[in-house]
């Protein structure tokens, strides 16, 4: 069993200022609210051993399993989004940069002939895209669709989907839809075959260093569409460590995944629902037992505003049952982290981490441990009170909740 003493955890500078969010592999495409490299990495290290298996349930763009790779542990991910699932998976597979670039040649090929293909016709493609960059979009989707290896196919998508976020009419940087301003967007005339080439470029630099450094590596890594609220497909007691972000509150008031995946789902045929929707807080629920830890907040909302009241207990009766088919399947002795985020909903604080602690209390508290967020691509601003123009500070630290399973 492994022990990690609470000095050696509080020696630790968490915060990682000097760390650069897209480091390596990680930079190859963007994903809202990543968990900071060097944390995962830190965690993995002290909490679990090597050849041991280590899950993420909520592994967005595959932070987790790819430090988990690194480190030479096998690795379990599990998201509803299947943007996420496709960056986790193509970080899962290093490449050799030779295998890529053939596929390049081919895809230039393709793009030689200059075929005639019909874009999909999704709904408000045409707001969304102009004509001519629909053009080569799919005439980009149709000579990626051909190459016949799937793991570099998968690849070629990731490079893909920069694009199509890039040369499609919305503002840059943001994670929700916004269509640029009308004087910039007639301004706005990108090439997608040149920003294709330039893409590709940079991320065949990102996995030949990551491909020199595990491409030999004899982990197994296990990638599943699954929603945490459902119980595993694991065996009972066969993870050694249980490491995550959940998200930090329901997508329509904090991150809002299905609107920063929609674009590349509706090109790739992957849209198939509202992923807002159906992710933790989506659907107005209740909870039976409401911890200790969250009833004060809970009621002081619901003084304010009783909606909110209800739409926030929604969040928490959904990641309740997540944290409860944790239980499960971690390994007597093995350890269940969590990197959370104590949001403000109408100026109230809700204690995510005593909240979890609470729900997961048959575990052993090992410790909560603070960290700032130096550079998150997160929104650092919002109005908790709903109300224009009044914004407030939030999320400018995590907490890492480290726990226990004891029997
Ligand atoms: C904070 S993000 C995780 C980011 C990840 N740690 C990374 O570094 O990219 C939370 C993730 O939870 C996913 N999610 C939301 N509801 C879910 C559910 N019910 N089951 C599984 N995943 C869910 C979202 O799609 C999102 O990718």
């Amino acid at each position: 069993m492994i022990t990690v003493r609470m000095e050696t955890l509080q020696q630790i500078d968490w915060t990682f200022r000097e760390f650069k969010a897209k480091e390596g592999i990680h930079g190859l495409h963007a994903y809202p609210a990543m968990m900071a490299p060097p944390v995962a990495r830190k965690l993995i290290e002290l909490f679990s051993q090597v050849g041991g298996v280590v899950f993420d349930p909520f592994c967005g763009s595959g932070t987790v399993i790819a430090e988990a790779i690194r480190l030479n542990r096998n690795a379990i991910g599990f998201d509803i989004n299947p943007l996420a699932l496709l960056i986790a998976e193509v970080k899962s597979n290093p490449l050799p940069p030779k295998s890529l670039w053939r596929a390049y040649e081919q895809i230039e090929k393709a793009l030689r002939r200059n075929i005639n293909i019909e874009p999909p016709r999704f709904a408000n493609i045409d707001y969304w895209f102009k004509p001519q960059v629909q053009k080569q979009l799919a005439q980009l989707k149709a000579a990626i669709d051909e190459v016949q290896d799937e793991t570099v196919r998968k690849f070629c998508l990731v490079v893909f989907s920069r694009v199509v976020r890039e040369a499609s009419n919305t503002r840059q940087g943001e994670f929700k839809l916004f269509r640029l301003p009308a004087e910039k967007l007639e301004r706005h005339n990108p090439d997608a075959f040149t920003l294709f080439r330039q893409r590709f470029s940079e991320c065949v630099g990102l996995m030949s260093e990551w491909w020199r450094e595990v491409g030999e590596r004899a982990t197994k890594v296990c990638l599943a569409l699954h929603d945490a609220r459902k119980p595993f497909p694991i065996e009972p007691e066969s993870v050694d460590l249980l490491l995550t972000s959940p998200p930090y509150g329901d997508a329509r008031t904090t991150v809002a995944y299905g609107q920063f995946s929609r674009l590349t789902l509706q090109w790739l045929g992957l849209w198939s629902e509202d992923l807002d929707r159906i992710g933790l807080g989506g659907q107005m629920r209740t909870m039976k037992n409401i911890p200790l830890s969250l009833r004060d907040a809970l009621k002081n909302i619901h003084d304010a505003d009783p909606k909110r009241a209800r739409e926030v207990e929604a969040f928490y009766a959904d990641l309740q049952d997540c944290l409860f088919n944790i239980v499960e399947i971690l390994k007597v002795g093995g350890y269940a982290i969590f990197v959370v985020a104590n949001r403000k909903v109408k100026g109230v604080k809700l204690p995510t981490d005593k909240i979890v602690a609470e729900i997961l209390h048959e575990f052993r508290h090992v410790a909560t441990l603070m960290r700032q967020i130096p550079n998150k691509r997160m929104p650092l601003k919002n109005s908790p009170s709903n109300i224009a123009g009044q914004t407030d500070i939030t999320m400018l630290e995590e907490h890492i909740v480290i726990l226990q399973k004891v029997c």
